[in-house]
């Protein structure tokens, strides 16, 4: 049994990484912004980083922490000609500032962090085409060369942290669906032709990643639905 610590754990893959890990015995520190407060979970915003480091330290109230997920991220229909700069902005100051908030305080808190994984996206490897999108995709690109820069000098630092990022492809019934198929002109129709993956099927990922031996490290596991053509 270990003790993890799920930022973005109140819906969708997050959700499912919780429950799963739960399940299996771990003491998870769940953190979001709209999650019941309760011992093992914290109401926090991973823009703040003063709120980020107490995440860490509640887990490590708990005892040694082993893992961090970072399962936040968030996609905003924004196309260039909405001109909507805070969007863009907000998207940003989640996924990327965000990541960089639990990076630097696993740098400062957990020394002995055995594995950090962040769940990425299709979209940060080429350039969603769903539309208003591009912001999203920038972000998701910028956060999955963070942690590869984490892990490089991690290794540098001769730190005993595995650094991976888990990537799936489209994932259905989550809250990053609703926002698409509800703001889009378009009427989008994510999914036609295929079945997306789903939130579980991405924790599975997870909890591979985190039973492998201290000495094999995922550098990535990309997952997509068979039919997703991109
Ligand atoms: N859905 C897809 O098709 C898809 C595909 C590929 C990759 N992904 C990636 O998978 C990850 C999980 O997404 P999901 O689809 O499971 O979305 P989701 O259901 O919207 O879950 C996002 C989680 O992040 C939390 N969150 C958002 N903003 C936050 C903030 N400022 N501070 C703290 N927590 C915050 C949310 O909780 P609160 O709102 O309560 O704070 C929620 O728990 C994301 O990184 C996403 O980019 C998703």
């Amino acid at each position: 049994m270990s003790t993890g610590v799920v930022f973005g754990g109140s819906s969708g893959v997050g959700a499912a990484v919780t429950a799963s890990r739960r399940k299996q015995g771990d003491t998870v520190v769940c953190v979001a912004r709209n999650v019941e407060p309760g011992p093992d979970n914290v109401q926090a915003d991973i823009r703040d980083p003063d709120a980020v480091d107490r995440c860490v330290s509640t887990a490590f109230g708990r005892g040694p922490v082993d893992y961090v997920v970072n399962c936040v991220g968030i996609g905003l229909y924004a196309p260039l000609e909405s001109a909507r700069a805070d969007l863009w902005k907000e998207v940003f100051e989640t996924n990327v500032l965000g990541l960089l908030n639990v990076l630097s305080s696993v740098d400062r808190l957990c020394p002995l962090l055995r594995q950090l994984i962040h769940i990425s996206s299709l979209a940060a490897l080429r350039i969603s085409e769903t539309p208003g999108s591009m912001s999203y995709s920038l972000s998701k690109l910028a956060a999955h060369h963070a942690v590869i820069d984490y892990r490089t000098r991690s290794r540098g630092q001769g730190r005993p942290t595995k650094v991976s990022t888990v990537t799936p492809g489209f994932i259905g019934g989550t809250a990053f669906e609703a926002v698409f198929s509800r703001t889009s002109p378009c009427d989008l129709d994510l999914y036609s032709g295929f079945t997306p993956l789903s939130s579980e099927d991405v924790a599975a990922a997870v909890d591979y990643v985190l039973a492998l031996p201290d000495t094999v490290e995922v550098r990535d596991l990309t997952l997509a639905p068979m039919g997703q053509v991109r």
